[in-house]
């Protein structure tokens, strides 16, 4: 018994803000952004589109593509640390407006690691029999925890939402997941307020405590690093060599994390998939956004070998190594 990955969904707001739009707001320039991070421009959703919107449509189109319906999903689980609200969950939404009934929903939170963490609980739901079909979600709203006055973060992130339906299958696909944490840097990359540890007052608004903070060179350091380690544990436990890598698809954070992971791997950089120029880094959605990119741009073919990786807030982070069978 084996779990595939059977279907692959996005949806992107319409609305796109580029780096010269940037340039009126705060001091920075096209040059900077382009060089440092790789971004052009990126997607931000409307005050009146939440997380929701974007994670329904993705997931929608995610159902559709695996040739199933609504009623065919056994869980849904949504990576996100943009909630529609801090409860009731994302999950709960998303299960409610796509027809599923009583369906199980729930959201967790793993910053940019999100959507690798989702697939490892849907994974190990499916291999202990608990579950058949799962529906896994990445969406982010940054845009509404950016502060929009910090040049230092608000070039980076982007909105959007990315889906997959895994299935139960007499074939293997997922042939590896791993995932770590280190809660000890936590505070490198964090919003310190809306929690119980700072609750919403005139203080935290005043001291712009409800936005993304991030010391961008520290959480760099450990994302060239750790990326390329858990990578190549995923490949050992999968039993895959480096060569055998059809297409790497890292978690969109900046070119350059991209490009050094693809480096320190030893991938040749046509077999790295980049669209961080068009929409940031959009956190938990960044992956899937990315495979469902790749895989309408015609650039997975059946029995491909995929390795994703990301890093993110808490620290988390993340690889698994995916044999692409639709058929
Ligand atoms: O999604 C997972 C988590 N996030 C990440 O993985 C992001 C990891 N970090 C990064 O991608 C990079 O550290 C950044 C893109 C955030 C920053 O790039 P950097 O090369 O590490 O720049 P820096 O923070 O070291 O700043 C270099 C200079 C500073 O000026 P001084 O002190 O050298 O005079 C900054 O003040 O660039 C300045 N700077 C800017 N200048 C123009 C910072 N932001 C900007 C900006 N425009 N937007």
């Amino acid at each position: 018994m084996g779990v595939v990955v059977k279907g692959l969904g996005a949806s992107l707001p319409e609305k796109i803000l580029t780096n010269q739009d940037l340039e009126k707001m705060v001091d920075t320039s096209d040059e900077w952004i382009t060089t440092r991070t790789g971004i052009k421009t990126r997607r931000i959703s409307k005050k009146d589109e939440p997380s929701s919107k974007f994670a329904i449509e993705a997931g929608r189109m995610a159902i559709e593509d695996a040739g199933m319906k609504p009623s065919d999903i056994d869980v849904v689980i949504v990576a996100t640390v943009t909630p529609d609200m801090m409860f009731p969950s994302t999950g709960c939404i998303v299960a409610s407006e796509l027809g599923m009934g009583e369906t199980p929903a729930f959201d967790i939170s793993a910053g940019c690691s999100g959507f690798l963490y989702a697939m490892n609980i849907a994974d190990s739901f499916i291999r202990a029999g608990k579950y058949s079909t799962a529906l896994i979600i990445g969406v982010e709203e940054l845009s509404k925890i950016t502060d929009w006055t910090d040049r230092s973060t608000c070039v980076l992130f982007g909105d959007g939402a990315g889906a997959a339906v895994l299935t139960r299958s007499e074939e293997e696909g997922i042939l590896s997941i791993e995932i770590r944490s280190d809660g000890s840097k936590g505070e490198l990359l964090y919003m310190p307020a809306g929690g119980s540890r700072m609750p919403a007052s005139e203080y935290t608004v005043k001291n712009r405590l409800h936005y993304v903070k991030m010391n961008g060179r520290e959480v760099f350091k450990y994302a060239v690093t750790k990326m390329p380690a858990i990578s190549k544990e995923a490949l050992e436990k999968a039993g895959v060599s480096v060569d055998q890598v059809d297409l790497f698809i890292p978690h969109q954070a900046n070119q350059r994390i991209t490009e050094s992971t693809g480096e320190r791997l030893g991938i040749d950089p046509s077999r790295v998939f980049s669209n961080i120029a068009k929409y940031g880094n959009t956190s938990a959605a960044s992956i899937p956004i990315a495979w469902w990119e790749a895989y309408k741009e015609g650039k997975i073919k059946e029995g491909d070998i995929i390795l994703l990786a990301a890093f993110g807030a808490g620290f988390t982070w993340g690889a698994a190594v995916v044999k692409w069978r639709r058929k």
